[in-house]
C-alpha cells in the first residue's frame, strides 16, 4: 500500500528515529496539496494508513488510532499541528500538506469509522485502582473510561500506551498546552499519586479492550 504511493510519486520516504522511544522508523509524508487537491475523502485516508494503520485503526504502539475521534477533535488537532501548536514528530509537516476542506472531508471519513482498541498487555491486578483514579480526576471529561469520542477530548481508553505516555509527558513538560481545569486535575493527581499514579491510570486505560 505504502509503496503503491511511492511508486505513484504521491509521498516521499523520510527517516524519522527517535519517536517517542522507537529507535527509528521508515515512515513516509509529504502529501502534495496540488495533486490531492481533488481527492475523494477515501484517497485522502489512504495517505494516512502507512502510519495510522487501514482506516485508522493503528498497529503501531507509538502512533494513535484515529478512528472514531470526534470530528471536532480531530479538525482542533489537525490545525494545531498545522500552526505548530501542538507539538509534534511528524504531524505538523503532514498537517500543513492539507487544505481546511480536506481536512474537514477526513474529520468525517474518520469519524465514522469504528475506533479499534489496541489489543496491549496490562496487569489485572490494579485495574480497580486505576479505575478510581480515573474516576476521580479524569472522567468529568474523558467520559466512559475515555472511551467516548462525543466529549471531544480524544480517546484515552484502548488508546495505545506508548503514545498515551509520550502525550502525558509532553503536557507534563509543557510542551502541550493543557486546559487550565485539566492542569489542575493532572496536577492534584500528580501531587497525591505521582508517576506510580500516572502508570496505574494507563494500566486502566490499556485494560480497556
Ligand atoms: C509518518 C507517519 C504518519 C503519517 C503518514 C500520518 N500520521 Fe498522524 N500521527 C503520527 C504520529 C507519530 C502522531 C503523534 C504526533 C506526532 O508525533 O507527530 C500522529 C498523530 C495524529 C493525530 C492526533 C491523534 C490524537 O489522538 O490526538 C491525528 C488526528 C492524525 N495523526 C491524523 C493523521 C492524518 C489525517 C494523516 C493522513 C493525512 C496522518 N495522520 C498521517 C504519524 C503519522
Ligand atoms: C476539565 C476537563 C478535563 C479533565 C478533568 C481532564 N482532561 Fe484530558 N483533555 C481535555 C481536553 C479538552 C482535551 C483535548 C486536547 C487538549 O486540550 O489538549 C484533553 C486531552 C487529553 C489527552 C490527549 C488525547 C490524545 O489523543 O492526544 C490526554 C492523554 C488526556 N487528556 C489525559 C487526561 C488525564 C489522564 C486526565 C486525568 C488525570 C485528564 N485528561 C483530565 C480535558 C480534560
Amino acid at each position: 500500500m505504502l509503496s503503491q504511493y511511492l511508486k505513484k510519486g504521491l509521498l516521499s520516504a523520510i527517516i524519522i528515529t527517535g519517536i517517542t522511544g522507537l529507535s527509528g522508523i521508515v515512515v513516509a509524508s509529504g502529501a502534495r496539496p496540488e495533486v490531492m487537491e481533488g481527492a475523494s475523502a477515501s484517497m485522502l485516508a489512504n495517505s494516512c494508513a502507512g502510519c495510522h494503520g487501514q482506516n485508522g485503526a493503528s498497529n503501531g504502539p507509538a502512533i494513535p488510532s484515529i478512528a472514531g475521534l470526534s470530528s471536532q477533535y480531530f479538525i482542533e488537532t489537525m490545525t494545531e499541528f498545522k500552526s505548530g501548536k501542538l507539538p509534534a514528530t511528524v504531524m505538523d509537516r503532514i498537517a500543513r500538506g492539507f487544505s481546511a476542506r480536506q481536512i474537514r472531508l477526513m474529520a468525517d471519513y474518520f469519524s465514522a469509522q469504528p475506533f479499534i482498541r489496541a489489543k496491549q498487555k496490562f496487569d489485572p491486578k490494579t485495574i480497580a485502582v486505576g479505575a478510581t483514579l480515573h474516576q476521580k480526576y479524569c472522567e468529568k471529561c474523558h467520559n466512559n473510561a475515555g472511551q467516548m469520542a462525543e466529549d471531544d477530548t480524544g480517546i484515552l481508553g484502548g488508546q495505545w500506551t506508548p503514545y498515551l505516555a509520550a502525550t502525558m509527558q509532553d503536557y507534563l513538560s509543557g510542551r502541550r498546552e493543557m486546559t487550565k481545569k485539566m492542569r489542575d486535575k493532572v496536577e492534584r493527581l500528580m501531587d497525591a499519586r505521582g508517576d506510580e499514579g500516572l502508570k496505574l491510570l494507563l494500566n486502566f486505560y490499556a485494560s480497556q479492550q
